[in-house]
């Protein structure tokens, strides 16, 4: 009797202490983002982004509590700290290893509780002079874009009930900071020696070198990538966001497609992309019932190469299911 007791008012402690438990998670991730990143003075350091992005992608503390898919941002001035719109889907281990990577990180970090969520805000310096194919796109497509990675003076982390749901870069931004200028031409990839670029996008960078399932994920994505750009799929499904998707999913590289690698399917399932309704004015969905049944394959392929070479890295979670996504009218 007095054990059922007892067994009781530990559930009840455990509920009331989710937001102590938060705060404490945030105050680990902190510390482990600053020793994982410290801060150099070299923004130009491609070896130490390297290193960053390998001790961000085994961060026990974060790579635990984070959300899959996970969703990143830039945080839009007076709107606090949504996440449902103007966001992108990433896997989780693609985010730590070349996104979070391409920032290092101050020690002098603040925690902040606002209703149910905890915001742990991170002071940040963007590594700005690297290599263009060291970036996960070419991020100057848009000034603001590229204002928004270089000038941001914190990354704001996003958490509620242990779970780190999402990222965003603040709103606060520090001009005075130097940023190098590039320009865009037009291309979302390009090679350079022999080499697909940017070199981050690809399966070679995201998982270890002994994964043997590497090949066969490339091999599949590129299968998939090609019927569905006949598709114009990568029409809107690119960084530039031509759909206007309020928390984007995009397919013109590797590593960022995993993100969406079941949705495809549910979405070819359900025939309802591209969104031609809306948009053209026509019938949405593919007409042709044996192209669709095609790519459905191809995407199907790509879901279970990309589900065991995730697997194996220990970086295959169970995804959270977001609301059904809305066309914009
Ligand atoms: C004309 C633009 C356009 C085209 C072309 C297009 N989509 Fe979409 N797609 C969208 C929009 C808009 C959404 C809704 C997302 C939202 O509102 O957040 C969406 C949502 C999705 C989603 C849900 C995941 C997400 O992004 O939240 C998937 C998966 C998807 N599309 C796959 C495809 C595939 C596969 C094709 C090609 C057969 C395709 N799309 C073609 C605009 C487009």
């Amino acid at each position: 009797m007095k054990y059922t007791y007892t067994i009781a008012l530990v559930a009840v402690i455990a509920a009331c202490s989710s937001r102590p438990a938060d705060h404490e998670l945030a105050t680990s991730i902190a510390r482990g983002l600053a020793a994982a990143c410290p801060l150099g003075s070299d923004t130009a350091d491609e070896a130490a982004r390297n290193d960053c992005a390998g001790n961000l992608t085994e961060l026990a503390v974060l790579r635990d509590a984070m959300r899959e898919p996970f969703l990143w941002g830039g945080q839009a001035a007076g709107a606090g700290y949504r996440l449902d719109t103007s966001t992108n889907k990433f896997n989780a281990r693609v985010w730590r290893r070349m996104y979070l990577s391409t920032y290092m990180f101050g020690t002098d970090f603040a925690v902040e509780q606002i209703a149910d969520t905890t915001v742990l805000h991170v002071p940040v310096t963007f590594r700005g002079t690297m290599p263009i194919g060291a970036y996960p796109y070419p991020f100057w497509h848009s000034a603001k874009k590229w204002d928004s990675y270089n000038y941001a003076t914190t990354v704001h982390f996003i958490i509620q009930n242990g779970e780190v749901v999402g990222a965003l870069r603040s709103a606060d931004q520090d001009t005075t900071r130097p940023k190098t200028a590039h320009a865009w031409d037009g291309l979302w990839q390009w090679e350079q020696g022999g080499t697909q670029m940017p070199y981050v996008s690809l399966y070679d960078y995201l998982l270890s070198k002994d994964n043997p399932y590497t090949a066969h994920l490339d091999e599949s994505y590129r299968a998939l990538e090609a019927r569905m750009r006949q598709n114009n799929c990568q029409a809107c499904h690119a960084p530039d966001n031509q759909g206007m998707s309020a928390q984007l999913e995009f397919f013109v590289y590797p590593n960022q497609a995993l993100a969406g690698r079941h949705d495809i399917i549910t979405q070819l399932v359900k025939n309802e992309m591209p969104p031609r309704g809306n948009v053209l004015g026509l019938t949405p969905g593919i007409t042709d019932d044996a192209e669709r049944g095609l790519l459905t394959g191809l995407a199907r392929d790509f879901e279970a190469a990309g589900d065991q070479a995730l697997a194996w890295e220990g970086d295959n979670k169970v995804e959270f299911k977001y609301p059904d996504p809305q066309t914009p009218q």
